[in-house]
């Protein structure tokens, strides 16, 4: 590890309080911060040193693991200041360059500028930086972190990237999809590339299809304002479902170097087939809760949210379904749900297998064949289940599905939080767990006639009832009749 001086930019914010700041502090216990390394943080507001570490304090203590501890809580907050700053003001830039560089305060010249702050900012912030030569490595490297969402459709977000490219590279960026910093999602790589039992199989030859499912029981809550802009196509399919999606499908990669990895995740993108205009009613599907119950508490639909707009057709569940045309693929649906206010909250996928080519056992009790699936929970646990049929005990020839199931509870200890990878990636410049910007372009590349189309069609939308798994009618994007969702893992 090297010292470094880690900036976030928009401190003050809910992303900083619930998910930085007790990320940084967990990194600190774990020793994955040096001792000379520094957190400034940023914010508008006029605020003393001690006020800033009491908020902090507070923050950290009602996400510690463990419940905090005074000596880790006072380790971290002597790394901690805060800093006032207008984004827009040239000054206050001037004043971070020389406290930067003043050797009385002994700010190491490694820096992380963390942007956790809205995309339309990424600009002023980074033309700012520059203009003091902090975008600069001549003395120590310069990593800039930023947050989805990189733009609202592909046309958007390459004018983000003409942002950010113009002060920094491609490799001193890092674009943040928390989904890769899961470990339940490191470990899709692991299980498939750890074990040659499946790779034999794991293709169009025995596949029939594959299911990626992120339900949530959550509404949009009070962010109705953000997420109508948004919805769930963009929100959560652009980026981490069709992250999932590319470990699931990508070809081994040569090496575990980064860009190695990105290279794999980018040719399964390239590979989409493209869905046109014509093709969205059949390949994608969306819907938008009403009131229900979720978890036995009333729950108002998202038109009653504050604001959201009275005739707003946004979607809270959206399905979509991909076909990856290459050898390993070809013609094997991939089906990609989300949605808001479901039943349960739980990430999963679900492998179905082909039936056997003979019906051997047709005329037994055992009848005609089923498919194995392997599923694996991605959360709340870390779960991987294969299905296999087996002889029920006994005299008939009856059968019954036998699951060989792992469940790899993480002890509250290594319960890690997706940031915690991010951040100390970020710091250790190494690269893989971020999206590169091919692969923005692509994933909007995928999605946007569906979006497009959406925009245009703003008469209807299908509801389904709170605490419901989303709308009936979303089998219309199934290829085979015999195809249906599975809920559980
Ligand atoms: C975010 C979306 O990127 O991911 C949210 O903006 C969503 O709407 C969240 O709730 C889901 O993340 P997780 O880690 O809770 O599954």
């Amino acid at each position: 590890m090297k010292p470094c001086t880690i900036i976030i930019f928009g401190a003050t914010g809910d992303l900083s309080k619930k998910k930085l700041l007790p990320a940084l502090y967990h990194l600190n216990i774990e020793n994955r911060l040096t001792a000379d390394t520094k957190i400034i943080c940023m914010g508008r507001q006029e605020m003393a040193q001690d006020e800033w570490k009491s908020l902090v304090s507070e923050y950290v203590s009602l996400k510690a693991r463990d419940g905090v501890k005074a000596d880790a809580l006072d380790n971290f907050l002597s790394k901690i200041s805060y800093f006032q700053n207008d984004i827009n003001d040239a000054a206050s830039y001037q004043d971070l360059q020389k406290i930067l560089n003043d050797p009385a305060q002994d700010f190491s010249s490694n820096i992380v500028f963390y942007l956790s702050i809205s995309p339309s900012l990424f600009g002023v912030v980074g033309d700012q930086l520059a203009a003091v030569g902090l975008n600069k490595e001549d003395k120590g490297w310069r990593h800039l972190v930023v947050e989805k969402p990189f733009g609202y459709d592909q046309k958007s977000a390459a004018k983000l990237e003409g942002v950010l490219r113009k002060n920094f590279t491609e490799k001193q960026t890092y674009r943040i999809d928390h989904y890769l910093g899961k470990s339940t999602v490191q470990n899709i790589f692991v299980f498939r590339f750890a074990n040659l039992l499946l790779e034999p199989l794991w293709n169009r030859n025995y596949i029939d299809h594959v299911q990626i499912t992120h339900a949530e029981q959550q509404g949009v809550g009070g962010r109705a304002g953000y997420y109508d802009g948004s919805g769930a196509m963009r929100d959560m399919i652009q980026s981490h479902l069709l992250q999932v999606m590319t470990l699931i499908a990508m070809e081994p990669p040569a090496d575990l170097n980064d860009e190695s990895l990105r290279d794999e995740k980018v040719k399964v993108l390239k590979a989409l087939r493209p869905i046109t205009e014509d093709m969205v009613d059949s390949h994608a599907f969306r819907g938008q809760y009403s009131a229900g119950v979720v978890n036995g508490e009333k729950i108002k639909g998202y038109l009653e949210e504050d604001d959201a707009p009275d005739n707003s057709v946004t979607e809270t569940y959206a399905a979509m379904k991909l076909y990856i045309d290459n050898w390993r693929w070809r013609d094997v649906p991939f089906y990609l749900r989300t949605g808001k206010c479901m039943p349960e909250s739980k990430a999963m996928i679900a492998i179905r297998f082909k039936k056997p080519p003979q019906e051997l056992f047709k005329d037994t009790e055992i009848g005609t064949s089923h498919a194995n699936w392997i599923t694996m929970g991605l959360q709340p646990d870390n779960t991987l289940r294969i299905e296999l049929q087996a002889k029920k005990p006994g005299l008939e020839i009856s059968a019954h599905t036998v699951g060989l199931e792992t469940v790899e509870n993480e002890d509250e200890k290594h319960k890690l939080d997706a940031y915690e990878a991010m951040i100390l990636n970020a710091i250790l410049g190494e690269r893989s767990l971020f999206l590169r910007s091919d692969e923005v372009d692509l994933a909007w590349k995928a999605v946007d006639p569906i979006i497009e189309k959406w925009t245009k069609e703003q008469d209807f939308v299908h509801k389904y009832e709170a605490g419901t798994w989303g709308p009936e009618q979303v089998s219309q994007i199934f290829d085979d009749p015999c195809h249906q969702w599975r809920n559980n893992v």
